[in-house]
């Protein structure tokens, strides 16, 4: 079913199946241990989870997005509906009820580094059924971009319903065992070192490249590995290439969300035509723009200020 049975988009540069959810973030100098109480800032209520993050982040430089997701009946699905249309996602596709709205407890410590604790709530409702009813979302869309926050069963049926000529770009996050076949469908897989190190186990080499060359072992066709503020390595199984991408120097505020939107342009970029390494150019300038400011969405920038980064 496409949700208010309005027309599903004809073409769409970017479907984002994912999460969605709030935000709640509290500053602190320095993460509990266990056993352990420290204060913190005032709490700060964001629009967030990583589907939603990327889908914002494609539109506001200019993709014509879609998102597929689940919310609850509540504020905080009020408050991610309203965020993703302000963007200009297309929300037909977001299914609302069953369960609340999920949440992500967030600390950010002074570097801008963050942990997140997320509670899926109605993200884990949203079913593989849900996948094979937004099939006109599917032949729209050149790139489908997918992350873990939403069961495996429905990242398994999302990489089944790519229409074809379309392309699946996954992002590992929180890891999880992925079965062979979603991993074949990836292109290309994006993983940062410590989805890396979990996929690969044992089979972790020293470097980045060790880590991108065994992955891609695993099947998919292409792999990407977010450094932070070291950039990016893109590797390609048909061209057998590694490539560094460097990052620009940025001050870091809050790197929350910056993955996603990272990811959100990689995806944009390849659906484009870019190859792989431009595409990677362009999304580490917009992940380091995205660090510059607070919060998830609305650190994103849009076309005009990334070129200032
Ligand atoms: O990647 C950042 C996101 O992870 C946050 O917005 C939070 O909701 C969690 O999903």
């Amino acid at each position: 079913m496409y949700e208010n049975d309005e027309p599903a988009p004809v073409r769409l540069d970017l479907l984002v199946v994912g999460s969605a959810n709030a935000d709640l973030v509290i500053g602190v100098e320095r993460r509990p241990g266990p056993g352990e109480t420290v204060l913190g800032s005032d709490l700060v209520v964001h629009p967030g989870g990583k589907g939603a993050n990327q889908a914002v982040a494609a539109a506001r430089l200019g993709a014509r997005t879609a998102l597929l997701a689940r919310v609850g009946d509540d504020a905080h699905g009020r408050l991610l509906l309203e965020s993703q249309q302000q963007a200009g996602v297309d929300t037909g596709g977001v299914l609302v009820g069953g369960a609340p709205t999920g949440v992500a407890l967030i600390t950010v410590d002074p570097s801008g580094d963050n942990s997140i604790v997320v509670s899926p709530g109605a993200n884990a409702r949203l079913t593989p059924e849900d996948i094979k009813a937004a099939d006109p979302l599917f032949r729209a869309a050149r790139v489908v971009s997918v992350q873990l926050e939403i069961p495996l069963e429905t990242v398994a049926e999302t990489a089944r319903s790519l229409a074809p000529g379309s392309r699946l770009v996954l992002n590992p996050s929180p890891p999880a065992p992925l079965p062979e076949d979603v991993l074949s469908a990836c292109d290309p897989l994006v993983v940062n070192e410590h989805e890396a190190r979990y996929i690969l186990g044992d089979t972790a080499g020293p470097a980045p490249e060790d880590w991108a060359r065994t992955l891609l072992t695993h099947g998919p066709r292409s792999v990407v590995v977010t450094l932070g503020a070291a950039g990016a390595l893109v590797a390609d199984s048909r061209t057998a290439d590694c490539v560094r991408v460097p990052s620009p120097e940025v001050d870091a505020v809050d790197t929350t969300g910056a993955g996603d939107a990272f990811t959100a342009a990689l995806a944009w970029r390849l659906g484009l035509g870019d190859e792989l390494a431009a595409a990677a150019a362009f999304a580490v300038r917009v992940g380091a723009a995205a660090v510059t400011g607070q919060g998830a969405q609305a650190s994103f920038p849009t076309a005009a200020q990334v070129a200032e980064v």
